[in-house]
């Protein structure tokens, strides 16, 4: 004997319960998994550089100088007026200076040449 086949019978018989706003934190955590973690083939960019003879290595933020990004990171730049006039927090780049922007104009007036050796003023240096 053939068994009839009704819409009914054709509906799961285990279906999902309705989300609820309790699924939501666990929803997010599953979304954020989904973002690009550091690794080994695609590291963070660092730049190194030295100033006064000592060596350092930063991870800059987006949003801050170079400068405000090594203080951050407990590197102990030298610098005094932060607004490109002293010239105390000059740097020089070796490594990773291609995600910089371009030397802005108290950068070129305080560096002048200087700027071609791979000089900045780590307060005025920002990410592209
Ligand atoms: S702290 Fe003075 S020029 Fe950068």
């Amino acid at each position: 004997m053939k068994k009839a086949l009704t819409v009914g019978s054709l509906k799961s018989q285990s279906a999902p319960a309705a989300a609820s706003e309790n699924d939501a934190p666990q929803k997010a955590e599953k979304a954020s998994s989904n973002v690009a973690e550091p690794h080994e083939n695609h590291p963070v960019p660092t730049l190194y550089f030295i100033q006064n003879g000592s060596a350092y290595s930063v991870r800059p933020d987006k949003d801050m100088t170079l400068l405000d990004s090594a203080l951050q990171q407990g590197n102990e730049l030298d610098f005094k007026c932060k607004k490109g006039t002293c010239g105390r927090c000059k740097v020089q780049l070796l490594k990773g200076k291609t995600i910089l922007t371009e030397p802005n104009d108290q950068e070129k007036e305080k560096l002048d040449n200087l700027i071609n050796q791979g000089f900045r003023l780590a307060c005025q240096t920002r990410l592209k």
